[in-house]
């Protein structure tokens, strides 16, 4: 005959877990996250939580959050590791095409027209740095880098793991797909050797972009403002007041003119009165 529970007993709903993560560690999780980067982890997330967090504690030996808890409290390199495990890093070459058709299109020759002896873009949370290198691509196939002499992008996450793949510039040859055929002979090299079957960008453009590791949320210690600034799918993972915050911060850090992209899912909010919309995600500072 089958045991019956009491009362006192739990009924699990899931299956049995490997690893305990109580509500408690949950809220904790949240709250750390929100505090440090900004990122607001809905209850909804739970279960991702649960799955990048085992990964971690399966690495280490442990059985339960609450013994990582103290080391991150700690230990700065293990605190890095377990904020880059709750990133969402997902990007891709040249995502959302209307914005690099913008620059191509209108701001490479509003550039031209001003006759700006430098141009300075920020790529603000570039992931695996398919972005920035999208961005060089479009101002090499615009003739930007022909007629300006000085053109720089610096391109910064917060997530030292997809730093150090954005700094290699290295992709598996599937990322060819999502690259549009013009790109591709003038900006990105096939790879021979033991790089047979990926593809690299082209030396002279990478060296344009400068990667930093860099927490939006903190200072961000630049002595330069930019003409265009790229936070695209960044801002959706933060609360209304810290994409407001933000918003504030992009607009000082912006040259008069200067260009605002967001993505897709994205928009100014209460910010419209120092964002004028451009449309299609494009903002040009007020
Ligand atoms: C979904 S990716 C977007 C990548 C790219 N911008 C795009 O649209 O394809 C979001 C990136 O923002 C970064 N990020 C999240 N919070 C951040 C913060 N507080 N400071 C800097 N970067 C952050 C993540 O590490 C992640 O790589």
């Amino acid at each position: 005959m089958g045991r019956v529970l009491t009362r006192s007993e739990p009924v699990s709903t899931t299956m049995e877990r490997e690893f305990e993560l109580t509500d408690k560690d949950f809220k904790f999780i949240q709250w750390f996250i929100h505090k440090t980067v900004g990122i607001y982890l809905s209850d909804r997330k739970k279960t991702m939580v649960y799955g990048r967090v085992s990964r971690l504690l399966r690495k280490r030996g442990l059985k339960r959050f609450s013994d990582f808890k103290s080391i991150i409290e700690s230990d700065e390199q293990e605190r890095v590791h377990f904020i880059n495990s709750l990133t969402t890093n997902k990007t891709e070459f040249f995502r959302e095409y209307h914005h690099f058709e913008f620059i191509e299109k209108v701001m490479a020759k509003e550039w031209q027209e001003r006759h700006c002896e430098e141009i300075r873009i920020w790529s603000a949370g570039c992931s695996t740095g398919q972005e920035p290198y999208s961005l060089v691509s479009s101002l090499y196939r615009s003739g930007v880098l022909d007629w300006c002499p000085s053109v720089r992008i610096v391109a910064t996450d917060l997530d030292t793991n997809v730093l150090s793949v954005a700094q290699q510039g290295i992709y598996p040859g599937g990322v060819l797909e999502s690259i549009p055929k013009p790109y591709l002979k003038p900006c990105f090299v096939k790879g021979r050797g033991a790089q047979q079957g990926n593809i690299k960008i082209a030396k002279g453009l990478q060296q344009l972009i400068q990667f930093r590791q860099l927490n939006l949320l903190e200072q961000w210690n630049f002595n330069e403002k930019f003409d265009l600034i790229s936070c695209r799918n960044v801002m959706i993972y933060f609360d209304k007041e810290t994409q407001q915050h933000l918003l504030k911060r992009f607009h000082q850090q912006l040259n008069p003119n200067g260009i605002l992209l967001i993505g897709h899912s994205e928009s100014v909010g209460a910010s419209s009165e120092i964002f004028h919309h451009l449309g299609h995600t494009i903002y040009v500072k007020r």
